[in-house]
């Protein structure tokens, strides 16, 4: 294999198209690294979430998402990237050393990376329509290739207790007022980062859904009024759980790669999708995941919600993201 310089804007613009991964309250907790044939993943410790995230789960997942990201965009340009995980210890900030090595672009793989700008986060109902179990199958290879387990929760009795967990989550982090002043403060009129309220469902329309999704975030101006929903509640999205054996640094960030992975293959699909952490921030809810969702044998890291959108929907406008020049290290 040889390695070649790649140009330098070439370099950026494989950042950029990282940089349109999901965080946590797109509070984009990285920063990059840019030397030769190299790109270096950092964690900004100054966006952690110190309330909802003290030990650093979703910043990991968040950056391991970019990672990904990065890896998608670098093979539709012709690069495969040699990648070195938390290569100094997990009390540095430097996560990831990614070596681009020259190679064919396979013929997947430009389609694959028009996938990042097409993705979104939606937090609407979604429509009645069943999610086949096929397409579940697709999204658990998707996080397996990266070495995670997504498990699709299928059978009534297992998803109605996941449903009552992530609710149980959500309504400890409302009587927790340091985490609602912290999370208002990456909601509203924020202009390069945070949750707009154009990515959230109005309040009323939040309060019918079938799970507690919409409910994260003040009321936005998301207008969610498909006629699909004259059964109010109804929709027919699946949840899955990622999940992993171990739970340090490189685990976490390998997390955050099939986290990526799945959203991305879900976009392909056409569907419609969702992180919520909210089950996985909290400690009780998160033994509750790991016990009785996954039988105490592997580790919760998110859950992920997808389902099909309904016709009728306007499109998920694109949140904005911070300037290169501010996530990149000279
Ligand atoms: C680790 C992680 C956790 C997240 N948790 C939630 C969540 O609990 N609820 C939610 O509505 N969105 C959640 N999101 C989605 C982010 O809010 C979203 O990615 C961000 O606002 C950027 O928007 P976009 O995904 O449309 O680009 C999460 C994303 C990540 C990566």
């Amino acid at each position: 294999m040889n390695i070649t310089t790649p140009p330098t804007r070439t370099l950026h613009r494989l950042v950029e198209l990282a940089c349109r991964a999901p965080s946590v309250h797109n509070s984009q907790p990285w920063r990059w690294r840019v030397e030769d044939d190299r790109i270096t993943l950092l964690a900004d410790r100054a966006r952690q979430l110190m309330r909802i995230d003290p030990d650093g789960r979703d910043l990991l997942l968040s950056c391991g998402a970019a990672l990904h990201h990065l890896r998608v965009a670098a093979l539709a340009e012709g690069y495969r990237c040699r990648v070195r995980r938390d290569p100094y210890g997990s009390s540095d900030n430097v996560l990831a050393i990614v070596e681009l090595v020259a190679a064919d672009v396979p013929t997947e793989a430009v389609a694959a990376a028009a996938l990042i700008d097409q993705r979104r986060t939606d937090r609407r109902r979604f429509s009645s329509w069943a999610v086949p179990e096929h397409r579940l199958d697709e999204l658990a290879d998707a996080a397996a290739g990266e070495g995670v387990r997504a498990v699709p929760v299928t059978g009534q009795g297992m998803r109605r207790r996941l449903v009552e967990i992530l609710s149980r989550a959500s309504r400890e982090q409302q009587f927790d007022w340091s985490a609602v002043d912290e999370t208002a403060a990456w909601t509203g009129p924020r202009t390069t980062d945070g949750v707009p309220p154009e990515n959230v469902p109005r309040r009323v329309d939040a309060e019918r859904h079938a799970d507690p999704v919409g409910t994260r975030y003040p009321s936005g101006t998301l207008v969610d009024d498909s006629d699909d929903h004259a059964d109010p509640g109804y929709d027919a999205s699946r949840l899955l759980v990622l999940c992993t054996d171990g739970d340090e640094t490189t685990e976490r960030l390998r997390a955050g790669e099939a986290l990526s992975a799945v959203l991305l293959a879900a976009t392909g699909q056409g569907l419609a999708t969702v992180p919520l952490s909210q089950a996985t921030e909290v400690h009780a809810t998160r033994e509750l995941l790991k016990r009785e969702i996954l039988l105490g044998v592997a580790i919760p890291q998110v859950v992920v919600r997808v389902g099909w959108r309904p016709v009728s929907y306007e499109p998920v406008p694109a949140t904005p993201r911070r300037p290169l020049v501010e996530v990149l290290e000279v």
